[in-house]
């Protein structure tokens, strides 16, 4: 998708998204809420969610998409990653990723965006696969960093 049509999607969904996470200040349902919005109106996500940071261990959330693996194996993948570098990370070919864990072989390219509280603290990531090369850009992280910030935010 060009960048300004995804900008012009974003926005719309942001505007949306802000409207229905003030109905509820329970986080899952802010989590599957926003999983389900984006799944659903950007049609390159293939699979959308969030792993969950719990007794030192990366548990899949709210999520909407193919059935997905239920904890990561500790240290490796993009998720893991996310995590311990404290920052977004966008792969292109997730083939050319070290250690990448392929929950399904369709997927072919992912950005994961750390989910923070209101403290500031990492409590998980928002992961989001494609079967396509290369979807996700700079365009996306800038979004989908604005969006997680709705999760928490009171
Ligand atoms: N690919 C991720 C695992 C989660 S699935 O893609 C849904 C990773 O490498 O951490």
């Amino acid at each position: 998708m060009d960048k300004t049509k995804k900008k012009g999607r974003y926005d719309r969904i942001y505007k949306q998204l802000e409207e229905l996470v003030g109905k509820s200040d329970h986080s899952i349902s802010r989590m599957a809420t926003v999983t389900a919005v984006l799944h659903h109106k950007l049609e390159y996500f293939f699979w959308t969610g969030f792993y969950l940071l719990k007794d030192g261990k990366l548990l899949v959330g709210p999520y909407q998409g193919p059935v997905a693996c239920q904890e990561l194996e500790k240290g490796k993948g993009v998720c893991w990653a996310g995590i311990n570098r404290k920052e977004t990370i966008v792969v292109p070919d997730v083939h050319q990723f070290p250690d990448h864990i392929a929950c399904d072989s369709r997927s072919k390219s992912e950005i994961v965006v750390p989910l923070r509280n209101e403290k500031g603290e990492i409590l998980g990531v928002l992961d989001v696969d494609s079967s396509e090369l290369g979807s996700f850009d700079e365009v996306d992280a800038e979004w989908l960093e604005k969006i997680l910030r709705l999760v928490y935010s009171r």
